[in-house]
């Protein structure tokens, strides 16, 4: 009978398969057996790992475990496994994986925020049809118990804003490229080496990783259903050492940031780079670490940091979730606690908006002759378009050209691109102008 162990009043034990025993499902393992008396005691019965599923075998990394294989399904269908821990990754064959261990009543642990951002929609109904969990804190911020702040934590708040820094190779890049000025592919290589990059470095640097992690947090800040393609996502490789220079003489840093706005005209979801004023706790999240700022109504401007990749790390947030389940086994809990954004009913009505219709502040760098009159023209075009300038500063020279660079007031970013075209047509103005936008933070405190 599905869930039968699970669902008799007093589990003796709960009994864990893993599929993927790569850096997070090897740090898993470690962590679950390192750790198990101090597990024990605090769920109040020993969770054991029973099945691993693994690319491939290496009979040291599973010793210990009753039963290994190759093949995740032979985890999934083991009747003596209560749990499944999916740490493979990517879709195929993950999703099979994930949603046949539902539909046969086990709860899943998963840290694949692709899944959860692209198909979440559709297993969170699965695992409700099956009264069983689907956990997926360690798909987000890597440790950081992120989602149980917005889910539990905030549970009472009405939550409007967040943005955080939640791809850990990404803000290692640009805090390396800040401080050491060392070249972007060569951080990138030390990123991948130790561990924290994507399969794919592109889903890091392209900022689609962000997405993904911003899909879920929104969903839950704002209750709506998972949508993943309606994130805007740009990444960080065209920023250059120029550019970072300039915002630090501005009194900015550019980070890789993930915002999720409620504004009167619908939902603003974006990741892309951003300056942040150098005052700000964000500004001062360095290399491998994310942090998320949150903004409730009752309690204000909170903030969340902490490693955002590793085994270790990463580990720590999927044995947090499967102690989460324990402990609902262990007071007899037939349905999940949790529904899977945290809302027993989502606002469908709720979109996401286009890129063109959301409010920001710019950084623009234009590169321009070095003529008498160049500046005025600029700013009459800005003020044609109704964007106000905040801060300007201009260079010497560069041949027969002088970059400028100037910071504006908030803007319509629809308006910012037709600006930017009537810029970009002046005869004085050379090549492409460089757009970053500027988060004004709304309020926050810290
Ligand atoms: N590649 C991801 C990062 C790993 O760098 O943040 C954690 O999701």
């Amino acid at each position: 009978m599905k869930g039968d162990h699970l669902n008799s009043p007093k589990p003796e034990v709960l009994r864990v398969g893993i599929c993927g025993l790569g850096t997070v499902g090897g740090g898993t393992l470690n962590l679950l057996t390192s750790n198990q008396q101090l597990i024990a005691r605090r769920v109040g019965m020993p969770i054991e790992v029973v099945n691993v599923a693994t690319r491939t075998l290496d009979p040291a990394k599973v010793a210990g475990v009753a039963r290994s294989g190759t093949d995740p399904f032979a985890v999934v269908k083991d009747p003596e496994v209560d749990l499944i821990v999916e740490t493979i990754g990517g879709f195929d064959p993950a999703f099979e994986v994930v949603k046949q261990a539902l539909a046969n009543g086990k709860h899943v642990v998963t840290a694949n925020k692709a899944l959860i951002a692209e198909h979440g929609n559709e297993l969170f109904a699965v695992a409700d049809e099956n009264n069983v969990s689907l956990a997926y804190e360690s798909s987000v911020a890597g440790g950081i118990p992120v989602i149980k702040a917005l889910r539990e934590g905030l549970a009472g708040n009405k939550i409007d804003w967040l943005a955080g820094i939640i791809n850990g190779t990404g803000n290692f890049i640009l805090s390396e490229m800040s401080a050491h000025k060392r070249q972007f592919a060569d951080v990138l290589q030390q990123a991948q080496e130790m561990g924290y990059a994507e399969a794919d470095p592109t889903f890091d640097v392209e900022g689609i990783d962000a997405a993904h992690k911003l899909t879920i947090m929104g969903s839950i800040a704002f209750g709506m259903p998972l949508r993943f393609s309606s994130t805007y996502t740009e990444g960080i490789s065209k920023i250059t050492p120029e550019d970072i220079s300039y915002a630090k003489e501005l009194g900015y840093v550019i980070k890789h940031l993930g915002i999720a706005r409620r504004t009167d005209a619908g939902i603003e979801m974006r990741v892309h780079p951003t300056l942040v004023s150098k005052s700000r706790l964000l500004a001062k999240i360095n290399g491998v670490g994310n942090a998320v700022m949150v903004y409730g109504d009752a309690v204000g401007s909170t903030l969340y940091n902490g490693p955002g990749a590793g085994a270790e790390a990463t580990a720590s947030a999927v044995v947090a979730d499967i102690i989460d389940l324990a402990r609902h086994q262990m007071a007899g809990a037939t349905k999940p606690v949790y529904p899977g954004l945290g809302y027993r009913e989502l606002d469908d009505n709720l979109q996401v908006m286009n890129i063109d219709a959301i409010e920001s502040e710019y950084y623009l760098r234009i590169l321009a002759a070095d003529k008498v009159g160049v500046m005025a023209k600029i700013s009459n075009v800005l003020q044609d378009h109704g964007i106000g300038i905040d801060a300007v500063i201009q260079k010497e020279a560069e041949s027969e050209s002088v970059p400028i660079v100037i910071l504006t007031h908030l803007a319509i970013e629809a308006q910012m691109n037709k600006a930017i075209a009537a810029l970009e047509s002046l005869s004085d103005v050379t090549g492409s102008i460089m757009r970053i936008r500027l988060e004004p933070f709304h309020g926050q405190k810290i």
